[in-house]
């Protein structure tokens, strides 16, 4: 019976050796190692024998078994393989090569400056809303206070299509749109595009970014407007950031002021970025003036407002130490690569 084991490895040996594919090396497997294949056979054959041969041609027959299956192992790993050779000298895909990657892209520093002011005036409770870019003149100037004859209307250098019609030249319309809509209480943030005739240099671009602010309610005081562009500017540049207002003019809040802060750059020390005066001026902000209120049919008596409205490249310069405008518009993969 041990001759007839070994035997059976002898020819298994042979038999395994240049299997040509799968189908052949299953049945092979069966045909050595299957339930009524040649080592069951023999297995079957034990009961005839005394104890000790028994014990002795069972301990074989197992380690022939595992020898077996080894060889047949190595044989699945050489079919794979040189099946996997084959299809590639045949052009055909090996779909168990890792996929590559494709580069991943990089938000833009306008967006992470808006995602990032987004966030703040969200966690004080403001809500997020947006206006059309193609507005009507009404909600551009007039219901703003700024009547076809004001001087304020120079300083909005506009792009008109005819009927009424131009590029919103600031983010303010969409106060009155909200206003209009909606009853107070109300706190709003309103990031977007805005479009000017404004000669292209390194501070200026007919087409940028603002960010307006707007919250109306009862008993709402100028301290509140403080307040809140305080917090925002600690949460936006550091906790060691503090805030200058000074007095300012537009049409549509009264009183107006002018917002800088402590150069995030320097922390006020003064460096180029502040041009030497430890301050950086961001945003025009006042007490929304009632005539605005009333063309809203809100009721200045009984409610008030404050309003601001940053320029948004103007922060992501400061924030990025980017001296000319005009690269956030160039597409230039070498900078816009930098921030995360
Ligand atoms: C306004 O547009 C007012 N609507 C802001 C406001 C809102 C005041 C609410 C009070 C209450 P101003 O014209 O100053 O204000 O523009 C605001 C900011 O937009 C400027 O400080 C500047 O940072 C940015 N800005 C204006 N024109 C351009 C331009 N051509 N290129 C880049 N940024 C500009």
């Amino acid at each position: 019976m041990k001759e007839e084991l070994n035997k059976i490895l002898e020819n298994a040996r042979r038999e395994f050796e240049n299997v040509p594919d799968i189908r052949t090396l299953e049945e092979l497997r069966i045909k050595y190692l299957g339930k009524k294949g040649l080592l069951k056979e023999i297995l079957g054959k034990l009961g005839s024998l005394d104890e000790n041969m028994r014990k002795e041609v069972g301990k074989l027959a197992n380690s022939i078994k595992n020898e077996i299956e080894n060889i047949i192992s190595a044989a699945s790993s050489s079919i794979e393989k040189s099946a996997k050779e084959e299809k590639l000298k045949l052009g055909v895909e090996d779909i168990s090569i890792p996929k590559s990657v494709p580069p991943l892209g990089y938000q833009h520093p306008i967006t992470l400056v808006i995602n990032k002011m987004v966030t703040i005036f969200k966690s004080m409770g403001y809500t997020v809303v947006d206006g059309p870019e193609m507005e009507e003149e009404y909600y551009n100037f007039e219901a703003l206070n700024i009547p076809s004859h004001h001087p304020a209307r120079d300083d909005h250098d506009s792009f008109f299509f005819g009927g009424g019609l131009l590029l919103r030249t600031h983010t303010s319309p969409v106060q009155i749109r909200t206003m209009k809509n909606k009853k107070p209480p109300i706190a709003i943030v309103v990031p977007g595009r805005c479009y000017r005739r404004d000669a292209l240099d390194a501070t200026h671009s007919p087409i940028f970014h603002q960010m307006e602010g707007l919250v109306v309610d009862k008993n709402i005081s100028f301290a509140d407007l403080k307040g809140t562009l305080l917090l925002w500017a600690k949460m936006m540049f550091g906790e060691d950031t503090t805030i200058r207002l000074r007095p300012d003019y537009f049409p549509f809040t009264e009183p107006s002021a002018e917002l800088a802060v402590t150069c995030p750059v320097c922390h006020g020390k003064q460096c180029s970025v502040c041009k030497q005066t430890g301050w950086v001026e961001l945003m025009g902000c006042g007490m929304v003036h009632p005539k605005v209120l009333e063309n809203c049919n809100i009721d200045p008596e009984v409610y008030s407002g404050f309003a601001f409205g940053l320029g948004v490249e103007r922060v992501a310069m400061t924030v990025y130490g980017i001296k000319d405008i005009r690269q956030f518009f160039e597409n230039d993969i070498r900078l816009l690569r930098q921030f995360i």
